[in-house]
């Protein structure tokens, strides 16, 4: 939908012309429904002549019905457009509302302000310019202006318009403005906010929105419309240094071998060094080729194939960045994240990252500390609830390209997306490389793992016993290293129990917890494999995000899941330790099967139901099922030890 403008009527073909090379100016609107943030909107839709007649007829209709104005035009009711939210009062998603005037075409992010709300304002703001924070002259700066300016702040908008709303509620007094005005700039300088543009308005009378307000005479800047057609916006992507990523190596035959892409930021020309990141290999821009012809330049925004002089090895996700200005290159570092789903983050967990055209696996080494949204203040945290914003140490498992994000967002941002239900769980924002990442280098050593494994006659692998408390995988996995003992095979046993009594005695049982047990007895397990052993382990390992996480550190033959398939009903029938009794009676928290989850493996390569044989049985079933897949080298198990499974 186009404003009205005279032009339409008069000139059709020059309005278009007009309305295509008229510039656009996304921003954000921060402030909750008692600000006033529905009606200033639906004011600025309205001033606009963004309105369809029949939505005009409906507006005025409504306005007498359900408006909360007397009976005037209740502006809000033009934007409260969903059914829930009139009825809560509320806003409750990110809608985002296009309109236009003369000059400018605009595009705005609605948001909620609600705290619950966090990940819908920092979504809505990811892409915009300009904020516009609303404040209610009556009440000044409240705790979610501060919310609301930390997350503009965060996301790196570097333009703010603090809208100090109803001033007709303060009799139009510059007192007040003033003071509002000296408290916000006190709280402004420890965000690092500089460019503010403080406007009195009320968007219930239109002051000081498109026209000039005569109540506040004292008032010499411009009017918010004014201000959002005219401000200028840095053209940060163009003046940046050159980047894209590769989103795909375009070959359709032996002769042309390009990368395809949209320049993220900067320019680029024929002749202009760049380098493929994270190689390094340096080469120069040979063509610039799109589907209307090659370009002497390209800029941010544009989508091109680029060929180059030299051959160089690159692949889709890679960064073609100008070799001048080298983006880095990192698999660990320090980002912010804002966490925006239901389950909570949990350190040592692997989630997806993805960064421009790049999608690794990452997790969360460390949190260094959370942030209280209202207060700013620092709290120390185990892990990351909804709406949650904390600084982390992140490791990735390659290295990537990246810039700080203060540097360029599109580059230094990232999501994170959970493997198993695909969802985006967070936003991230890289702040810096971890020096000590870049200090610790991959050793090599001349006695490999082949070799340690050979030695011993054998095929090194971790058996990874996974089922409830009281299933029977400690007894069964004893049995199958007591027979591969006999065997004359070289094995370890890492035990839950046991390891809680050292490496891990400093773990509990809550979620962040067991993720770590994991983690760690994984990285052991490849330890142990590196050393050539055949490794048994045996935890309840209850998600499969970690035993995943196992899995991926090993080669694909070296890892075998063994799930002691044991119902809840029987596992706390035999109750071995007493514990399942003690769970039921509220002594132990976090109990397995009770009141913690257990997620059953999808694929184990190996199922034994010991409700159908006994661990004996079971024991050589797993030996039959190692001999099977060549991991014993020679040695036959008797046919009549094999049970029928
Ligand atoms: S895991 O879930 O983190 O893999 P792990 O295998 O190390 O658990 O330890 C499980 C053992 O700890 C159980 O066999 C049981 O003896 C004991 N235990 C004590 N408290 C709990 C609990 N809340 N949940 C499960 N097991 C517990």
């Amino acid at each position: 939908m186009a404003h009205v403008s005279d032009l339409i009527e008069k000139d059709i073909l020059e309005y278009l012309q007009v309305h295509q090379n008229k510039g656009l100016l996304r921003f954000i609107t921060c402030g909750s429904v008692d600000d006033g943030k529905s009606t200033l909107i639906g004011r600025l839709l309205y001033d606009s002549k963004m309105i369809f007649e029949d939505q005009l007829a409906a507006l005025e209709s409504d306005s007498k019905k359900v408006g909360t104005q007397g009976g005037e035009i209740d502006f809000a009711l033009l934007v409260d457009g969903l059914a829930a939210e009139r009825e809560q009062g509320i806003t409750i998603d990110v809608a985002y509302r296009f309109f236009s005037t003369d000059k400018r075409k605009f595009i705005v992010a609605d948001t909620p302000g609600h705290e619950q709300y966090t990940r819908n304002m920092v979504t809505g703001a990811s892409t915009a310019d300009l904020a516009v924070i609303l404040m209610d002259a009556r009440k000044g700066v409240l705790v979610q202006t501060r919310r609301h300016s930390f997350l503009v702040s965060l996301i790196g908008i570097k333009n703010v318009v603090l809208a100090i709303n109803k001033m007709d509620l303060v009799g139009y007094s510059q007192e007040t403005f003033d003071k509002i005005v000296a408290d916000y700039r006190a709280f402004a300088k420890q965000i690092g906010f500089e460019n503010i543009l403080a406007i009195p308005i009320s968007g219930l009378k239109g002051d000081n929105i498109t026209e000039k307000s005569d109540a506040t005479p004292w008032y010499k800047g411009p009017t918010l419309m004014h201000h959002l057609e005219t401000v200028e916006i840095a053209d940060d992507v163009r003046s940046a240094p050159f980047r894209m990523w590769v989103q795909w190596v375009n070959r359709p035959d032996l002769d042309f071998r390009g990368f395809s892409g949209q320049i993220t930021s900067g320019v680029i020309r024929p002749g202009d060094r760049v380098r493929a990141l994270p190689s390094a290999r340096e080469s120069k821009v040979e063509r610039i080729v799109t589907k209307d012809g090659d370009l002497q330049e390209a800029i941010a925004g544009q989508s091109v194939t680029i060929t180059l002089k030299d051959e160089i090895d690159i692949s889709r996700g890679d960064l073609l960045a100008g070799a001048d200005a080298l983006a880095g290159v990192a698999d660990q570092f320090n980002a912010t994240l804002v966490w925006m789903s239901d389950s909570a983050l949990l350190p040592g967990r692997p989630y997806w990252l993805k960064i421009g055209a790049r999608v690794i696996s990452a997790s969360v080494t460390e949190i260094k500390h959370k942030v209280n949204v209202n207060t700013l203040e620092h709290l120390a945290a185990k892990s990351l609830d909804l709406n949650e914003i904390a600084s982390v140490n992140m490791s990735v498992d390659q290295a990537i390209p990246f810039d700080a994000y203060s540097d360029n967002k599109d580059t230094g941002g990232f999501i994170l997306i959970d493997r198993m239900t695909n969802a985006t769980v967070a936003a991230g924002m890289i702040q810096f490389p971890l020096r000590r990442a870049q200090n610790i280098h991959w050793q090599a050593v001349d006695v490999d793992k082949g070799v340690r494994a050979a030695l011993k006659g054998q095929k090194a692998c971790v058996l990874w016993f996974t089922g409830l408390s009281g299933s029977g995988k400690s007894t069964i996995a004893n049995l199958v290293e007591k027979q591969l003992y006999a065997l004359g095979r070289h094995t370890y046993m890492l035990d839950g129990d046991n390891v809680r009594h050292g490496l891990n005695r400093d773990l509990g049982f809550a979620d962040t917890d067991r993720v770590e047990n994991i983690r760690r007895v994984a990285e052991v397990s490849k330890l142990m494999v590196d050393a050539g052993l055949i490794t048994l382990v045996s935890f309840i390992s209850p998600f499969r995000a970690e035993r995943r996480l196992a899995r991926d550190l090993l080669e694909h033959d070296e890892f075998l899941e063994v799930f002691v398939d044991t119902p809840l009903e029987e596992a706390e029938k035999r109750d071995p330790k007493g514990l399942y009794k003690k769970a039921r009676a509220g002594q132990i928290q976090n109990f397995t099967g009770i009141s913690s989850p257990y997620e059953k493996p999808e694929n184990p390569e190996v199922r034994v139901d010991t409700t159908q044989m006994t661990a004996e049985e079971a024991a050589a079933y797993i030996l039959r099922q190692l001999e099977e897949r060549g991991m014993l080298m020679g040695y036959r198990v008797p046919e009549d030890t094999t049970p029928t499974a």
